[in-house]
């Protein structure tokens, strides 16, 4: 987690995928870092957590966490899952595909927490709308590098939008 989460004009991301042991905690770390070299930390409050219950209390999966070691990124996020309070609390709720987006919709009880439900991938560039973040879960270590190299650009695209659509500046 990183912000202050008493703070009333901060963002709150929630990032969501099956498991929360490979591709949430790796966005997660991913755009946690990406907020600290940019020095925007302070604005964000991050999380993440997964659909179903399989993983609650775990550590990432080893080979997520290896990946995103040998990126200077230590990720200590234990699995959590998705709880129908997680509408109120965050702006916006980003699912790593279509699967995920679609347990989230379903779980949603107003058009207005319908609308903070994002698939993550469509703000990297030059990606469509549907684009997913593959489940690395049964691949190999280099489906893990993949994964990390999608929510790394994928952070930084969800990261412009962000701030360009509320007037801040990016360097
Ligand atoms: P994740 O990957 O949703 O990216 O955390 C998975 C983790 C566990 C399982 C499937 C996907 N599983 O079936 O246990």
């Amino acid at each position: 987690m990183v912000g202050t989460p008493d703070s009333s004009n901060i963002y709150k991301v929630l990032f969501v995928c099956l498991g929360n042991i490979c591709r949430s905690p790796a966005a997660e770390g991913a755009f946690v870092d990406l907020l600290e070299k940019k020095g925007f930390s302070s604005l964000f409050e991050v999380d993440s957590c997964g659909t179903s219950r399989y993983h609650i209390g775990e550590l990432a999966d080893p080979r997520t966490r290896q990946t995103a070691r040998k990126k200077g990124i230590e990720l200590t996020h234990k699995a959590r899952q998705f709880k129908r309070s997680d509408f109120e609390y965050y702006d916006f709720i980003l699912a790593m595909d279509r699967s995920n987006h679609k347990d989230l919709g379903a779980l949603a009880s107003n058009e207005e927490e319908r609308k903070k439900i994002h698939l993550f991938r469509k703000f990297q560039k030059g990606q469509g709308k549907d684009s997913e973040v593959p489940d690395p879960y049964y691949g190999t270590l280099k489906d893990f590098e993949e994964v990390h190299q999608i929510v790394s650009e994928a952070s930084e695209g969800f990261l412009d939008y962000v701030l360009s659509k509320n007037g801040v500046k990016n360097a």
